[in-house]
């Protein structure tokens, strides 16, 4: 079956745009990036998007579909009745660029500042050994495509740009998590996890894994963990006292 979709489409620049309507063909089977492919083949040639794989696997063609954010090459056209407007928009985190090009740059800064996987130092590469058994929990989040869709969709920085320098946002706190979980990882990320990369901003709303188009527990199964691993060092009566003694030592001297 063929249909005429109403499309409405966000147009512009850093400098500004506005939604344009379109009336496009759409076929039985297709996705939303399939009637933009379309649009941009027949009506509007300088539609400027990003994408790379059409299979939900390379995290490039996010954006937000009806308000909601979503990978435009998983998002069925079955999904919406065929007289109702689709609107596309770009994912609203981050600085358009063009059309539904963004600059997801924020995201390359925060994966940076993480420090990086830290094995024993007297093992040498290819003497790694884990057991399946220790890699359990976090080889879930080693799914992510990195489509930032949970970065966007997060509130602490979705409407607060002044929170961007302080919080990673739940990709990047989730990062963490995997790493402090990681049976072969040996540094501490837990004080770095609330002081810099901002892990008490997160209230657990679970909007990041509403959105996460790999069905990843983010919040249940990577922040909540990594909070109570956070206070159980701030709240560990050893580490309490351990601060203690160093602190009085230091004042003696
Ligand atoms: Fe995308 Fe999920 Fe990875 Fe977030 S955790 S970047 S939503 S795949
Ligand atoms: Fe944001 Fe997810 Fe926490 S949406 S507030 S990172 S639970
Ligand atoms: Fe690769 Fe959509 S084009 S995830």
């Amino acid at each position: 079956m063929s249909y005429r979709a109403a499309f409405r489409v966000w147009r512009g620049d850093a400098d500004g745009g506005d939604l344009r309507d379109y009336t496009v063909e759409a076929n039985e089977g297709e996705v939303v990036l399939d009637i933009i492919h379309r649009l941009q083949a027949t009506q509007a040639p300088d539609l400027a998007v990003r994408w790379n794989c059409k299979a939900g696997k390379c995290g490039s063609c996010s954006a937000e579909i009806n308000g909601r954010p979503r990978l435009m090459c998983m998002t069925r056209m079955s999904t919406f009745a065929p007289d109702e407007v689709v609107t596309v928009t770009p994912m609203r985190a981050f600085p358009v660029i063009r059309d539904l090009v963004t600059d997801v740059s924020f995201n390359y800064v925060k994966a940076r500042e993480i420090e990086s996987f830290t094995p024993p130092p007297d093992l040498a590469p290819g003497e790694y050994r884990m057991a399946q058994a220790d890699v359990q929990r976090s080889q879930e989040f080693r799914k992510c495509i990195e489509c930032f869709l949970c970065q966007n969709v997060c509130h602490v920085v979705r409407d607060h740009e002044e929170n961007k320098d302080a919080y990673a946002g739940p990709r990047f706190l989730m990062r963490i998590a995997e790493l402090e979980m990681h049976p072969l990882d040996t540094a501490d990320r837990r004080d770095a996890a609330q002081t810099e990369h901002g892990l008490g901003l997160c209230n657990i709303t679970k909007c990041c894994t509403e959105v996460c188009p790999e069905g990843i527990h983010i919040t249940d199964n990577a922040l909540i963990p990594m909070k109570e691993r956070v206070a159980d060092r701030r709240y560990d009566p050893v580490v309490w006292l351990g601060t203690r003694l160093f602190r009085r030592r230091r004042e003696d001297h």
